[in-house]
C-alpha cells in the first residue's frame, strides 16, 4: 500500500540530545498509526515538523506525496487536519459558532459550511452538541468537537496529537470509536500516544521513539512477536495436573510449567513451530490435552522491553546513542526474521 505519509531521517535539534534524530518512517493510506512514546520523547516536535509548523534541522518529510517544505504550505494544510495536544476553543461560542468560524477561515462558503457542519457533527457522533455552549463540554467532548473542526475541510490525513489525553475510560472508548469512523471513510490517521492501551488496540501501525530516536516500527503483531523472548502457553487438560505439569518439565524448551487455577501455565523457549513437538510429547506421556493456546503479550510489554533495553544499551555504550538505537533495532529486526 501506497505510504500518505513518509519521513527521510528528520530531524530537529534542539541541542542537549533534545528533539528528533534521523527519523524515517512510513505510514501507509487509510491505515491507523500509533506513535508511541514517553514524555518528551520527540513526539509533538515530529507531528509539527510534519504539518510545517516548524523547520527540520535536516531531513525531509512528505504528505501524500508532497514534500512539506514552506513554498508547499498550502496545498499540505489542505492534505492534514492538525489536532495540537492543547488546544484553546473559544469558551464564549456554542459549537456551532465555534465550527462555523474555523469553516469560515478554511474559506468553506456558507451555502456549503452549514452542510459540512452537520457532517462533521455526525462522523464524531456530536450532532447533540450542536448548541453547547464550548466552555460546557467535557474533555471528552471537547476532544471530538477538536476533531470534527479537523474535519471541516475534509483531509485525507489526521494527524491527531495525544487525542486520548485527559479522557475517562468511557470517553476513551467514544474515541477509538470515532478514529475507526474516520479510518473506514478512508483517512490515513497518525494518532500520538504516551499511554499504551489507550489507543494501541485500533492501530494497524506503531512506531516507538524514546529520546529523539525510533526504536522500531511495524505492525503490532509483528512487534510484539519479535520481542517475545519466551513464548507463554496456556494448556487445559482433561488428566492429573500434576503429572501434566512434570511431563512439560520433561520438554527441552520448556523453562518453567506450573498450575495456574485449572490449567498449565508454560513459559517455552523453542520457536512456535516445536509447539507441536511438545504436544506430542504431552500425548505420549499420557497428558489428555483439551487445549493449547497461546498468551498474547500486550503492547504495553513490548514497550518497556525496548525502551529498557534501549536504556541498557545507552548505560553500557555511555553515550553512544545512534549506536545504542541501531543496535535495538537490528536485534528487533533480526528476530522478526527469524520468526518469518
Ligand atoms: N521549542 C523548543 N525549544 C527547545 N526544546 C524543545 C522545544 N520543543 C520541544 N523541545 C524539547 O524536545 C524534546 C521533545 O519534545 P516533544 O514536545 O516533541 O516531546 P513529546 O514526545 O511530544 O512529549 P509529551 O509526551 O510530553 O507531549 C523535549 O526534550 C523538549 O523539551
Ligand atoms: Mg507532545
Amino acid at each position: 500500500m501506497a505510504a500518505m505519509i513518509n519521513t527521510e531521517n528528520l530531524s530537529k535539534n534542539y541541542g542537549a540530545g533534545r528533539g528528533i534524530s534521523n527519523l524515517t518512517m512510513e505510514v501507509p493510506e487509510k491505515s491507523i498509526f500509533g506513535f508511541i512514546g514517553p514524555n518528551g520523547s520527540g513526539k509533538t516536535t515530529t507531528i509539527k515538523c510534519l504539518c510545517g509548523l516548524i523547520i527540520p534541522t535536516s531531513g525531509r518529510g512528505w504528505i501524500d506525496g508532497l514534500e512539506v517544505l514552506p513554498k508547499n504550505i498550502q496545498q499540505i494544510k489542505a492534505k492534514i487536519g492538525y489536532l495540537p495536544d492543547e488546544f484553546g476553543v473559544y469558551e464564549q461560542m456554542s459549537v456551532w459558532e465555534y465550527l462555523d468560524f474555523f469553516g469560515a477561515a478554511y474559506k468553506i462558503r456558507p451555502a456549503q459550511r452549514k452542510q459540512r457542519i452537520y457532517e462533521v457533527l455526525e462522523l464524531t457522533d456530536s450532532s447533540h452538541m450542536i448548541d453547547y455552549q464550548v466552555s460546557s463540554l467535557s474533555r471528552g467532548m471537547h476532544q471530538k468537537i477538536g476533531i470534527a473542526k479537523t474535519m471541516l475541510h475534509d483531509p485525507k490525513v489526521l494527524i491527531l496529537d495525544e487525542p486520548a489525553n485527559g479522557l475517562d475510560p468511557h470517553a476513551r472508548i467514544e474515541m477509538r470509536k470515532t478514529i475507526l469512523r474516520l479510518k473506514e471513510i478512508g483517512k490515513t490517521i497518525m494518532l500520538s500516544s504516551h499511554i499504551l492501551p489507550e489507543l494501541s488496540a485500533i492501530c494497524d501501525r506503531v512506531a516507538i521513539i524514546e529520546k529523539a530516536k525510533l526504536l522500531v516500527q511495524g505492525p503490532i503483531k509483528e512487534i510484539t512477536r519479535s520481542l517475545q523472548e519466551k513464548i507463554q502457553l496456556l494448556i487445559e487438560v482433561d488428566s492429573d495436573l500434576d503429572a501434566a505439569v512434570k511431563a512439560c518439565k520433561e520438554f527441552d524448551n520448556v523453562e518453567n510449567a506450573s498450575v495456574s487455577v485449572n490449567e498449565i501455565r508454560v513459559d517455552y523457549q523453542g520457536n512456535r513451530t516445536q509447539v507441536a513437538d511438545l504436544n506430542a510429547h504431552l500425548i505420549k506421556a499420557g497428558v489428555r490435552i483439551q487445549s493449547i493456546s497461546e498468551i498474547e503479550v500486550d503492547l504495553e510489554n513490548v514497550f518497556l522491553t525496548v525502551t529498557s533495553k534501549h536504556e541498557q544499551r545507552q548505560d553500557d555504550d555511555s553515550g553512544d546513542d545512534d549506536k545504542a538505537a541501531n543496535d535495538a533495532r537490528e536485534r528487533i529486526l533480526d528476530r522478526m526474521g527469524k520468526e518469518e
